[in-house]
């Protein structure tokens, strides 16, 4: 095979490495994409590879042993409920919290060629997930009187779009010093005999490393530094695809720091054993974590206590805090060691001069896996009406659907708490985060009687 002068030693460590057939097209690549490919591959960290390729050698994996995690559960009249929101609102006037989205994900599911956070939720503003998280965030930056951060990770398949969407919209209205937006790693996918396989004929195929890969990024990127720098101690995560989140929980934050924990989780009731969401479990060492929906045995997911309740009853939103120093710690070595799920998923790669669907292996961190490297962590349960909507699909479960049913209602009981009356014609109500983000932020208004009404 005809090779280039300083190509010699990538080649060679690929052949060797039994990924010879990588250069099957070899002949057929021009100068320019030759340098190319020799670049893409150049990179390719072969201890991560030979990880991955044992990570799938392995027989059968190990039953984990696991229990019901405790949560703490708060009475809204309650003492307790008080102090915490007074400990939260204390540590929010004070700058100390940041506001983290994992974005990384496309709109496939729905329909939707573009990141996710760029899908048109709002029924009748038409506002974008990004637009809906960025003018909360602007809300609680006045509630609390307090310039709040708001970090965005993305994936290299959406950073330029997501970028992008957010300069031709002017931020939504965040000052550009409090944005920080970063990519996560991509990782190498495989085919079912553990060889890389290509994208195109100068490309590996890769995938973004799961949302686990945002500590590392947040840590990698500088941005844990520079938002320790700036006096930031507590960083709110959530996804992007939750329009109700309550980005910023002052009783949340509070229970966070009177527990001193390093991660706290939000938990809701499970709706029943097949909900597809992670349940919070206690581990043998006492640590607290997450099994995913799909590791959990449908035999575990369906035990119930004595009383008929569901036994692993506190499902996870994926809305966490983590205090900065115990992200600081675990990425003190570059990166967080995180284990890897593997997902069989159908790959479009690039083989024999064309582009064909193979079954393939993609590998992931999951974010929650970092909770049992916490000594102290906890989770707090919420109301799921308030503040989970998953867009997960177009319509059906979980879906666009689903999440401007839930906001409908939610923004309806707003209403009613407040004393407002909603008029007989009225069918849906959308409220401008940036006039409330919770009922006592609205002011005492006549709603129209028309069957849509927008409140801002
Ligand atoms: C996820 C959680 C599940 C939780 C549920 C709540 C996982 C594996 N499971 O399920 O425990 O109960 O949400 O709605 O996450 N993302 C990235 N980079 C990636 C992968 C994902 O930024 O590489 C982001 C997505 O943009 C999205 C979020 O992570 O905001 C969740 O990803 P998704 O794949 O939708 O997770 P689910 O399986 O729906």
């Amino acid at each position: 095979m005809e090779t280039f002068l300083g190509y010699d030693d990538v080649i060679k460590k690929f052949f060797s490495s039994g990924e010879g057939h990588l250069f099957e097209h070899w002949n057929e690549l021009s100068a320019t994409e030759r340098k190319e490919f020799i670049e893409e591959l150049s990179h390719i960290d072969f201890r991560l590879v030979t990880e991955l390729k044992s990570l799938i050698k392995r027989e059968s994996h190990v039953e984990m042993q696991f229990e019901p995690a405790p949560y703490i559960s708060l009475n809204p009249l309650s003492d307790e409920y008080a102090r915490a929101k007074e400990v939260g609102e204390s540590h929010l006037r004070n700058g100390k919290v940041a506001a983290f989205v994992v974005a990384g994900g496309q709109g496939s599911r729905l329909g939707y060629e573009g990141p996710k956070g760029c899908y048109p939720l709002g029924e009748i503003s038409g506002k974008s997930l990004f637009q809906i998280h960025a003018e909360k965030i602007l809300k609680y930056s006045q509630k609390y009187g307090v310039r709040i951060p708001w970090l965005i990770m993305t994936s290299q398949s959406n950073h330029h779009q997501t970028v992008e969407f957010l300069r031709s919209h002017n931020n939504f209205g965040i000052e550009p010093s409090d944005l920080f937006i970063f990519s996560q790693a991509m990782v190498p996918s495989l085919d079912l005999d553990g060889k890389l396989v290509l994208e195109s004929p100068t490309r590996l195929f890769k995938n973004p490393d799961g949302h686990g890969g945002s500590l590392t990024a947040l840590a990698s990127s500088g941005v844990l530094d520079a938002l320790i720098g700036r006096g930031i101690e507590t960083i709110s995560y959530f996804q992007v695809d939750n329009p109700l989140v309550k980005i910023i929980d002052p009783v949340f934050i509070g229970v966070h720091l009177l527990q001193n924990a390093e991660v706290s989780s939000k938990g809701l009731p499970k709706i029943g054993p097949e909900e597809k969401i992670g349940v919070f479990v206690n581990f043998p060492n006492g640590r607290l974590g997450v099994i995913e929906y799909s590791d959990l045995p449908e035999e575990r997911a369906k035990e119930r206590d004595a009383d008929g309740k569901l036994k692993f009853l506190m499902g996870s939103p994926a809305i966490h805090l983590f205090q900065c120093e115990f992200i600081r710690k675990i990425t003190s070595e570059g990166q967080v060691r995180l284990p890897f799920h593997i997902a069989k998923k159908k790959l479009k790669v690039w083989k024999q001069g064309t582009v064909v669907e193979i079954d393939g292996l993609k590998f992931e961190k999951f974010v929650f896996d970092a909770i049992p490297l916490a000594e102290r962590s906890i989770v707090f349960e919420m109301r799921r009406e308030e503040e989970f909507a998953p867009v997960k699909n177009l319509t059906g479960v979980d879906s666009v659907e689903s999440a401007r049913a839930l906001m409908n209602n939610l923004f309806k009981e707003w209403l009613t708490k407040k004393g407002i009356e909603i008029p007989p014609k009225v069918r849906i109500v959308e409220i401008s985060p940036l006039l409330a983000v919770e009922a006592e932020d609205l002011p005492q208004i006549a709603i129209p009687n028309k069957e849509m009404v927008y409140l801002e």
